[in-house]
Parts: structure tokens; C-alpha cells; sequence
């Protein structure tokens, strides 16, 4: 694989550092970095799921654990929430539980949830950002990434921090967005925890109203194909730009978050509730999606949607 300049930093066998890094207080944040992969080929799988703290449904997320294994995907996405809290014993049930999807030659790309923020609990650390940093020491402390690999290309947002017009990460997203242009066949994708859409409205992110119409310029500019999100503990895919689309998938294993009414743009029609874990094959240019199931009756997984956006 050609090395990347700068300040790009390969992540996978990064993943082995977890754990060396000690719970001290870090330095500033900083912001921006972006990683690579261990090997950059030019068909990848990922595996996409989110929302797995505090499991209220461990056989699910123990299944959906399972898969992920089993999928021997080259990327692993957890879109936000992987702990209940920063507090050090969740984050130890993070270690024991996602800990083993972290092995060498896999990329595990985590986002900041609203979970992870949380110091509350007595005990907590007074800065949760230290507990995540030292289990993803690649990150180098920053909050928000861009990871590449191949024709993959990922801008992780901290949406728990505001994204609002002129603000830090704001002007990074809109930077990163325009350039540097998308080689033929790469395909771009935002992760951010809390979704620009989602029928549960209080939890959207709070500058979704000016995100969406910069989303969904770039994805008709052929500059954005997917945006992936958790929080809503549900699964829903929503149209951006003509031919994008908006996912939330926060079917890790937690409480269900069942709809009485999904938004009229929603493309899934299925049941309640949705454990579930996306599968996205990025080739040429393409993304194809599926979303897979994980019925609690039947203790089976079946693929129940199905996405794809072409290349430009
Ligand atoms: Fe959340």
C-alpha cells in the first residue's frame, strides 16, 4: 500500500495499541486527522451497525457480534454509543465485548456518541474524551476524522459538538466536502451519531436543518453518496439529493425505539423492532446496501432492505 503523507496514520494493526495508551487527561483536542487503511484494495466490505451499549437485548448484539466476525469485513463502522457511559467500567465492557472485532488487518471506525460524552455516573472521568482516546489512540485526539481506504472515503463527525455555519468542525466538513476531489471510484460517506432525519424528531441532530441542504448539494455535486447515523435505535433510510440516502441504524442491541408513525420519505417498510447490521460493498464507484435483520423469534438474520448509489 502507498503511504500516506502528513498526518495520515494507518489504522488496524493501530487497533492493537488500544489499551497502552493510560487514562490521563490528554492534550487539546485536535482535529481533522486522517487515517488510512492497512491495505487499500480496490473492492471493500464494511460492516455498519451502531447503538450497541447497555445491551437490553444481549442476544441480539451478541448475534450481531457474531456476524461481524463472521462477515470478515475490511472496515467495521460503530456509529456511536458503544458504551452507556465514559465511566471506566463500560468502557471495560466495550474491551471485552467489541474488543475482539479489533484485530489486525480490520479498520474499526468509531464515532462519538451522545452515550460517550456522559460523566454523570460518580466515578466518571472528568474528561470523557479519555477514556475513548485511549482505546483509539490512531485518532491522535481528534474528535472528528477522515479515514480513507481505497475507493472508501469517510468523514466521522462528533455531533455532539455544533455544526453550525462558521463553527470549527463546520468549516472542516465543508473543506473536506470540496476537496481534495474524488478520484473516479472513491466514494465519500459522513458518519455522525445523532441523524439528519429520523422519526423520533428531539433527536436529530440540532443543526440538521442547514446540514441537510449541504449534504444534499454535495451528494448531487457527486461529492457525498451516503450519510450513516445511530441513536434512533431503529432503522430507517431517507432520500438525500435525488440519490443518496440518509440511513440511521442504531439496531445494536438496545431498548427498541418501535415508530408509531414512520416519516412519509422513509423507503423501509418491514417490522418492528429492527436489531440489524448494514453490509455496504463499495466497487467502481458503487455502494450496495443491505440491511440484515435479527429476528428475536426466530433467531435468524435475513437481509429486509436493500440500497445502492451509483457512481456519478
Ligand atoms: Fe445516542
Amino acid at each position: 500500500m502507498k503511504q500516506k503523507t502528513g498526518s495520515s496514520r494507518r489504522i488496524g494493526l493501530a487497533a492493537l495499541l488500544a489499551g497502552w495508551m493510560g487514562m490521563g487527561a490528554h492534550a487539546a483536542l485536535a482535529h481533522g486527522e486522517t487515517l488510512t487503511c492497512p491495505e487499500a484494495k480496490p473492492s471493500l466490505n464494511l460492516f455498519i451497525f451502531g447503538d450497541s451499549r447497555t445491551p437490553y437485548y444481549p442476544l441480539a448484539k451478541g448475534r450481531i457480534l457474531q456476524a461481524a466476525e463472521d462477515e470478515k469485513p475490511d472496515v467495521i463502522v460503530h456509529v456511536g454509543d458503544m458504551v452507556q457511559s465514559s465511566h471506566e467500567r463500560y468502557w471495560r465492557w466495550f474491551d471485552r465485548e467489541e474488543g475482539r472485532l479489533r484485530r489486525p488487518g480490520v479498520s474499526f471506525l468509531p464515532v462519538f456518541g451522545n452515550h460517550e460524552a456522559r460523566t454523570a455516573e460518580p466515578g466518571s472521568p472528568a474528561d470523557p474524551f479519555a477514556p475513548y482516546f485511549a482505546r483509539f489512540p490512531e485518532l491522535r485526539g481528534s474528535a472528528w476524522y477522515e479515514f480513507r481506504c481505497g475507493p472508501l472515503v469517510v468523514l466521522t463527525l462528533n455531533s455532539e459538538e455544533s455544526l453550525a455555519q462558521g463553527d470549527p468542525q463546520r468549516r472542516w466538513l465543508e473543506e473536506r466536502l470540496q476537496a481534495p476531489p474524488l478520484a473516479p471510484g472513491e466514494v465519500r460517506i459522513v458518519l455522525m451519531h445523532r441523524p439528519l432525519m429520523t422519526a423520533r424528531p428531539t433527536y436529530a441532530h440540532r443543526n440538521a436543518g442547514e446540514l441537510i441542504p449541504l449534504f444534499t448539494q454535495a451528494v448531487e455535486e457527486g461529492r457525498l453518496s451516503l450519510v450513516f447515523s445511530g441513536h434512533t435505535h431503529n432503522y430507517e433510510r431517507l432520500p438525500l439529493g435525488g440519490k443518496g440516502w440518509s440511513v440511521v441504524s442504531g439496531g445494536g442491541g438496545s431498548e427498541t425505539h418501535a415508530f408509531a408513525e414512520r416519516l412519509k420519505e422513509d423507503r423501509f417498510i418491514g417490522p418492528e423492532p429492527n436489531f440489524h447490521y448494514l453490509r455496504l460493498k463499495l466497487e467502481a464507484g458503487r455502494a450496495v446496501g443491505e440491511m440484515v435483520r435479527f429476528d428475536l423469534d426466530s433467531e435468524q438474520f435475513e437481509v429486509k432492505d436493500r440500497f445502492r448509489v451509483d457512481p456519478p
